[in-house]
């Protein structure tokens, strides 16, 4: 692969909100786990374990997290950031008023962003979800490793052009997911992977966000 195809699929994959429901191909997302796992971890622990729902399972799966998020409460194993401010702020409403845009919800309209919200408890129709978590033991180093395993599988699937969004939307509901899943308490529930092949033509994919320029990011030294 060359720098620059590198650079192409880094670019074009994007985080995708409304899926059609045509499911993988089993042997293509083995592939994408084969290849997630060449993700780097501390001392190669490679804490990440992943529940993967297809088919009928994936349906029931959004029934039961639906239904959850109309009577239960949120309950995320990993604290949510406690404030966005500044640039992190900024950056967060830009991309949020982005897409509420691309689907027609104007500001202000609080009904309309909760609908678009609640999307992500339908998994934004997407016929499989992936459910990762670290062992709690190691703590933010794990959910760090995760990361990487986390970014692997998002290229590895557009590379197979299977698209894919991350979502820590789902993890809010980590009492439910264990007791769902029958994960054990000592793993962290760290977030979800919704992917299949993109509706490309619906509204909520019709938008791409922005990236800081390196002026804003990197402190050269020497
Ligand atoms: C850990 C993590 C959690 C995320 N959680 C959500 C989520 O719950 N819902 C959502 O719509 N997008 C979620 N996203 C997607 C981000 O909004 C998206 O990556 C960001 O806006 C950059 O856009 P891009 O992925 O299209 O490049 C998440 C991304 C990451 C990495």
């Amino acid at each position: 692969m060359t720098p620059s195809e590198l650079d192409r699929l880094l670019s074009e994959r994007h985080s995708c909100r409304a899926f059609r429901p045509d499911p993988v191909p089993k042997a293509h997302i083995e592939q994408i786990l084969t290849s997630a796992s060449r993700a780097p971890s501390w001392c190669n622990a490679q804490p990440w374990d992943i529940v993967i729902t297809s088919g009928e399972e994936t349906d029931a799966f959004r029934t039961a997290l639906q239904n959850e998020v109309a009577t239960g409460a949120p309950k995320p194993d990993l604290p949510f950031p406690t404030a966005y401010n500044g640039v992190y702020q900024a950056r967060r409403r830009d991309c949020g008023w982005a897409l509420y845009e691309a689907v027609g919800v104007e500001r202000g309209d609080r009904a309309g962003s909760a609908r678009q919200m609640m999307e992500n408890f339908a998994l934004f129709g997407a016929p499989h979800c992936a459910i990762i978590s670290s062992p709690a033991d190691l703590g933010p180093y794990g959910a760090m490793d995760c990361g990487g395993f986390v970014m692997a599988f998002t290229l590895a699937a557009k590379a197979l052009g299977v698209a894919t969004i991350p979502q820590a939307a789902v993890a809010s509901y980590g009492a439910f997911l264990h007791r769902y899943f029958d994960i054990p308490d000592d793993r962290l529930i760290l977030c979800a992977i919704s992917f299949g092949y993109s509706d490309a033509e619906h509204p909520a994919n019709g938008f791409r966000t922005e990236r800081a320029g390196l002026d804003e990011i990197v402190s050269w030294v020497g």
